[in-house]
């Protein structure tokens, strides 16, 4: 693909560049359309039993993308109060929101309970913790599968070498916690891992999380996790995550164990990149291209204050250069880094990368940022956090949250 931008009409026939210097850089920039058409496509991964999407909003939080969600039908995931209070904010009902936390305090726990929240205990711990506060209760499991899959070790939720879930030879003690509480298992969750391109892994465990739902009569609820992935290497031509084939051959499967079980319980998925990443690019300046021992170096204002993932995983995020507001044509390539403006050796947006010619003044459209974008952000070397601006289905523009002031960041002290 010569063009995401282009192909998509993401900016729907707005100039980055007066986006640019009318809200500043580095500046997130979403689209309303495909945050949408995301959204829908999640909410129908599942149509012969009872289904529902829940959005992990750990991937993005801001508070008009919830209401996407919300219109949409999309159901959503919360992994702290912090996040249950954002889509309390955007709207959700209770019922609509579901706690996956790991290692919470009383406190915190106790504060789910209040709001009447769908909690799932991490740990034997969490649910004796569970029990004691809220004894009779009604919660969900977390189980660790014993596999996981992912794009880095960092994102492996399940198997051998993770702190998640618990393992399916404790499944025993569950049940004694459970009697000694009074509770009730309503639904057990799991998720393997982020980031996948073949379905396979996950089929396989889907087909593993019901088989060891048999071992829990009268479950509400069994959850698949997320993970689909999209292609972030879109300008290498790099396909989409194959949902249709998924979808077909997830059906069987549940076919399955509806038929053994007796009923069909909810069932649920958890994707959070797949609804958001492919929504947002950051426009950011370049504000200096340099040599250094024969390299060229690519300096921008995207540091990894901004865009951690490259730095905290090696993730690749596609690029594309503009100048003037038009896309600079990639006919001609030559190999460049590409940095930030943060004092780490390990800012680094895209090591020895083939792209145009960069030339100071040019903006930087980093492609596919929606996911795990802004809510990783942070205000190290005390740089502000950006602004979010979306390109809203009409072809407006919206202010969806101002950029962060260095009186913000001196305000706690
Ligand atoms: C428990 C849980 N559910 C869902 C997700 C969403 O994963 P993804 O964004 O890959 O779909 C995550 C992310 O790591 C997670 O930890």
């Amino acid at each position: 693909m010569e063009s995401y931008i282009k192909s998509a009409d993401f900016f729907r026939g707005n100039d980055p560049e007066e986006i640019a210097k009318t809200y500043g850089t580095p500046l997130y920039v979403y689209n309303e359309s495909i945050i949408r058409k995301h959204m829908k496509a999640v909410a129908e991964v599942i149509t012969k039993y009872p289904y529902t999407a829940n959005y992990s909003v750990k991937a993005n939080t801001n508070i008009h993308i919830l209401k996407m969600a919300l219109e949409e039908g999309v159901n959503c995931d919360a992994m702290s109060i912090g996040e249950i209070r954002m889509l309390e904010a955007a709207g959700f009902p209770k019922e609509r929101i579901f706690y996956v936390p790991n290692n919470v305090s009383e406190e915190e726990m106790q504060e789910a309970i209040d709001r009447g929240i769908m909690t799932s205990c991490d740990s034997l711990e969490q649910l004796e913790q569970y029990g004691r506060l809220n004894r009779g209760g009604k919660c969900a499991v977390r189980i660790n599968p014993g596999v996981g899959a992912g794009h880095h070790e960092k994102v492996i939720t399940a198997g051998k070498k993770t702190k998640f879930g618990i393992a399916e030879e404790d499944i025993d003690t569950i049940f004694d916690i459970c009697a000694q509480y009074d509770l009730t298992i309503a639904g057990i969750n799991q998720h393997i891992g982020s980031l996948f391109m073949d379905p396979e892994p996950y089929l396989k465990a889907v087909a593993n999380l019901l088989r060891i739902a048999r071992r829990f009569p009268n479950l509400e609820f069994v959850d698949f996790g997320g993970g689909y992935g999209i292609p972030y290497h879109k300008l290498n031509d790099e396909a989409e995550y194959p949902m249709e084939d998924f979808k077909a051959r997830l059906v069987p499967i549940l076919d399955e164990f509806v038929a053994d079980y007796g009923s069909a319980p909810l069932f649920k998925s958890e994707p959070g990149r797949y609804c958001v990443a492919e929504g947002s690019v950051i426009l950011g300046r370049v504000h200096a291209v340099k040599q250094n021992a024969g390299k060229k170096y690519a300096g921008t204002d995207i540091g990894m204050n901004v865009l951690v993932r490259p730095s905290m995983y090696d993730s690749w995020h596609d690029i594309e250069i503009l100048r003037d507001g038009e896309v600079v044509s990639r006919d001609e390539l030559q190999e460049i880094t590409v940095t930030g403006n943060i004092c780490e050796s390990g800012d680094l947006l895209a090591k020895d990368r083939m792209l145009p010619e960069i030339k100071r003044g040019d903006l930087a459209c980093v492609l596919d940022t929606g996911a795990y974008g802004y809510s990783m952000c942070s205000p190290y070397n005390s740089r502000p956090r950006p602004a979010e601006v979306l390109v809203c289905e009409d072809g407006s523009l919206k202010l969806i949250r101002r950029r962060e002031t260095i009186e913000d960041l001196m305000a706690y002290m």
